[in-house]
């Protein structure tokens, strides 16, 4: 291996440090503790494993964690009211409806009943429109994080080909709207992208979000670009014994990492960096409300 590693787990233990030393200010100088309610419809296992991580960490750096877990069969309307009643709670400055929902609630209706100012996720219609359009908004935690990670890395983005690979509205357009706004010429791909590897070969930076296992092989990678690879795939792994998983990105990592500048693990990469970010777009809201 020839990259460099960038390390999201280290990372993301300062970006949490930082986050636990401003609650402490503002509890100390302003008596406000911030608050974070996540919302759990159902009993999806991956989602579940995220919900509890991210209450450990919420009370962690100090902030107040709320947890509403609804049974799969809530209705759309029990479920509105609840964020209702949290958009009017003042001790509650972020609010996550975990995503996916069942089938029978539609996550349209229910993220944008979310309070624009109060949705930490930036999934809320206004938000996706005040960062389509550079304004100040909450900006959706994975792609910052990724965003934080390439500054970091590499100072200043301008003038660099970006390709992010993956459409979602979660990850591939938020990412490509804030590689634009650090001005990088930026490509979406897709599954449906002619010529993918000479696409992906054009870039300085790999954004992989897919959802695809080891997706993206060595030699669709520019000799020296970062790669940053947001998959979290869980394969199979007989060779670490009976049952047993192993987790891979939506990039070969070892192929990549052979031709890549840097990049990011998986795990270890992006994954720990999402919900530091959620945590400083919580306190980011608090101080919004605050004034
Ligand atoms: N499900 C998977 N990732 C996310 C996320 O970032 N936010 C929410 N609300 N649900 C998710």
């Amino acid at each position: 291996m020839s990259a460099t590693l960038i390390d999201g787990k280290a990372f993301a233990a300062r970006v949490r440090a930082q986050v636990a030393e401003h609650v402490t200010r503002l509890k100390a100088d302003h008596g406000i503790t911030p608050g974070l309610a996540v919302v759990l419809v159902g009993e999806d296992p991956a989602s579940q494993v995220y919900v509890r991580s991210k209450g450990k960490q919420t009370t962690e750096v100090g902030m107040k964690s709320v947890e509403h877990k609804l049974d799969v069969d809530t209705s759309e309307a029990d479920l509105l009211a609840i964020v209702d009643q949290l958009n009017k709670d003042p001790e509650i400055h972020g609010i996550l409806v975990q995503l996916p929902l069942p089938k029978h609630l539609d996550e349209d209706l229910v993220i944008n009943s979310i309070a624009p100012e109060k949705d930490v996720d930036g999934f809320h219609i206004s938000n996706v429109g005040l960062l389509g359009t550079g304004q100040k908004s909450m900006v959706p935690c994975t792609p910052l994080g990724c965003l934080m990670m390439l500054r970091d890395y590499h100072g200043s983005l301008s003038g660099m080909d970006a390709v992010v690979v993956g459409r979602s509205n979660i990850v591939g357009k938020p990412m490509a709207q804030l590689l634009l706004g650090d001005s990088c010429t930026v490509t979406i791909a897709h599954s449906r992208t002619k010529d993918l590897a000479d696409v992906v070969r054009r870039a300085d930076i790999v954004v992989a979000a897919v959802g695809r296992p080891e997706m993206v092989p060595g030699d669709w990678i520019k000799p020296g670009a970062t790669v940053i690879d947001v998959g979290i795939n869980r394969l199979d792994a007989p060779e670490k014994g009976e049952g047993k998983t192993r987790l891979v990105g939506d990039v070969d990592f070892d192929s990549c990492a052979a031709v890549a500048g840097a990049i990011t693990p998986v795990p270890g990469g992006v994954g720990p960096m999402t919900i530091a970010c959620l945590l400083a777009n919580t306190v980011t809201a608090c101080c919004r409300a605050n004034g």
